[in-house]
């Protein structure tokens, strides 16, 4: 049934991509920053025994995924999926409304898990996914190439320069649209050999998590998703990517956003 790794696995929408996929019988590397009080994922691998595989991992730390990718090589050999869900709207948990509220530190901080982290997990990780078969999603139309796997960053539309009418959000805004800028670039350097992978950026939509709970009162009703309704809209987006998807950043409904 194949293999998938969620990066940023404790809470939120990774803790829901980590239920979906072992719901479906895949084999599950979820990795997170304290496995001792990741109580969910903890239930998730009693829920589904030798599904789940909890590994430690703080994205901010090349050390952490050097000896993930080394434990994955080992234990599990290939991967057909890999996510990188990690995120925060800033180091205080809110948008910078002006440039008042700039500082170096919440640059530094947010760039370093939603976009350096995110990147350098491709980094040690590319060629554990070559040698997977896209037996999640990732197939091809060119019955000449191998199935490929795929690579997902979690994106926002926020980060889209060409729809920014708010402004606002200095940081947040910024990493996302590096992490896109990321994405194209690996979709091009991945995409280069016979192993292919399928790269892609989302936008799950204003999703009922920690992430976005002080700004929930300002969205409209019906517009705040579900972690399983923003998975499942994900999910099959990712099901039918194919190579010719590979570079695009697309929202939950599946139309491609503008960067
Ligand atoms: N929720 C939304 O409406 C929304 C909208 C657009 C985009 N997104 C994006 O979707 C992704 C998931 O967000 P969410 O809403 O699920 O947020 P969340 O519930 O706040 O979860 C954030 C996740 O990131 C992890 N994380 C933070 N710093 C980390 C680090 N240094 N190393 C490893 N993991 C780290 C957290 O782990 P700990 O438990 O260890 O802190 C947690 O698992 C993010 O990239 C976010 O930008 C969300």
């Amino acid at each position: 049934m194949g293999t998938a790794l969620i990066q940023g696995a404790s809470r939120g929408i990774g803790l829901q991509f980590c239920s979906t996929l072992a719901a479906r019988g895949v084999t599950v590397i979820a990795c997170c920053r304290n496995p001792s009080s990741a109580h969910h994922l903890k239930d998730l691998q009693s829920q589904h025994p030798g599904l789940v595989d909890i590994v430690q991992l703080d994205v901010t730390k090349e050390t952490d995924i050097i000896e993930a990718s080394q434990h994955v090589k080992t234990t599990h050999k290939k991967l057909d999926l890999l996510l990188n869900a990690s995120g925060i709207l800033s180091p205080t948990g809110k948008g910078e409304t002006s440039l008042r509220d700039l500082t170096f530190q919440r640059f530094q901080e947010t760039f370093a898990v939603n976009t350096f982290g995110p990147v350098m997990m491709a980094k040690h990780f590319n060629q554990i996914l070559m040698a997977g078969g896209g037996m999640i999603g990732g197939k091809v139309t060119d019955p000449k190439q191998q199935h490929t796997s795929v690579f997902v960053n979690m994106s926002a539309r926020v980060g889209s320069i060409s729809d920014n009418r708010a402004g606002g959000w200095y940081s947040y805004r910024m990493s996302k649209a590096a992490l896109n800028m990321a994405t194209k670039n690996l979709s091009i350097e991945l995409g280069r050999g016979k192993k292919k992978v399928v790269c892609i950026a989302l936008h799950p939509g204003t999703v009922d998590t920690e992430l976005s709970r002080p700004y929930h009162r300002n969205v409209p009703p019906g517009n705040l998703f579900s972690r399983q309704q923003c998975v499942d809209y994900l999910m099959a987006i990712i099901d039918r990517a194919t190579f010719a998807d590979t570079g695009k950043y697309f929202g939950w409904d599946g139309a491609e956003i503008p960067f």
